[in-house]
């Protein structure tokens, strides 16, 4: 794991969206794990600046978004189709049929799971997949106690998440109690990741991921056991 402390928030999305611009450049047709939650906002916001400026192109590029909460459909300012939108696809040259986010849909989940690593897989894996953390450890929405071998699949978020999250809805009923994600192995099996980590609420977070004990209680601690993972950080020490 390589550990980079950047100045401040800009610094750190700035390191971010280098690591995937040089991706770009180097393979048009790259497939990246994207990410939502308020750690990334301005990585994104660096990735539409330089496709304004004409630095690159998504064009030929695919992504696939980490989850979905359930139930909340994607016009739904709180859904997270709704947040890719508003701080990337809507700006950027990305094929909309290249564009992959889980389906929030509860009709649709039974098969939605499967058919997401499926596509995964079809478009040759990810290359580069964008993490930020849960105060209690979570990527994507896999929450602590979670099997390291599960794929995408449907799980019940914890209260702590559902209270962090909770910004985004006008009251702690509206948040919803289920989501979709990645599961720990769909995330493990991207080529490289990138773990982003901001401000003091993170601190315990980050303490628990530097000690480099593995457990399932700590789902970002599975990260240890993959080859190629950087951890951008900044306002914890
Ligand atoms: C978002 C996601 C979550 C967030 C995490 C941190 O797609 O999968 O794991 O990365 O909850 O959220 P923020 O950045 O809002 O603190």
């Amino acid at each position: 794991m390589k550990w980079i402390e950047a100045a401040n928030y800009e610094e750190m999305s700035k390191i971010a969206a280098t690591i995937f611009k040089e991706q770009l450049k180097l393979v048009k047709t790259s497939v990246f794990g994207m990410a939502t939650g308020s750690t990334p906002e301005g990585f994104y916001k660096e990735l539409v600046k330089a496709y304004q400026a004409g630095e690159l192109s998504f064009a030929e590029a695919k992504s696939f978004n980490l989850d979905e909460y359930i139930g909340i459909m994607p016009n739904n300012e709180a859904s997270y189709h709704y947040f890719m939108d508003e701080n990337l696809f809507n700006y950027i040259d990305m094929k909309r049929e290249n564009i992959h986010v889980p389906t929030g849909n509860p009709k649709e989940i039974a098969t939605a799971t499967a058919e997401y690593d499926a596509a995964i897989a079809a478009a040759g894996g990810v290359d580069i997949q964008l993490l930020g953390i849960g105060v209690n450890g979570h990527i994507g929405f896999n929450e602590p106690g979670t099997a390291f071998e599960l794929e995408t699949n449907m799980v019940e978020l914890t209260q702590s998440t559902r209270e962090a999250n909770q910004i985004y809805f006008d009251t702690i009923d509206d948040v919803p109690t289920h989501a979709i994600t990645m599961g720990i192995r769909t995330i493990m099996n991207a080529k490289k990741v990138v773990l982003l980590i901001s401000g003091a609420s993170k601190q315990e977070a980050f303490d628990r991921l530097r000690s480099g004990e593995i457990t399932t209680d700590f789902p970002a601690s599975a990260l240890h056991n993959h080859k190629d993972v950087t951890v951008i950080y900044t306002g914890v020490k």
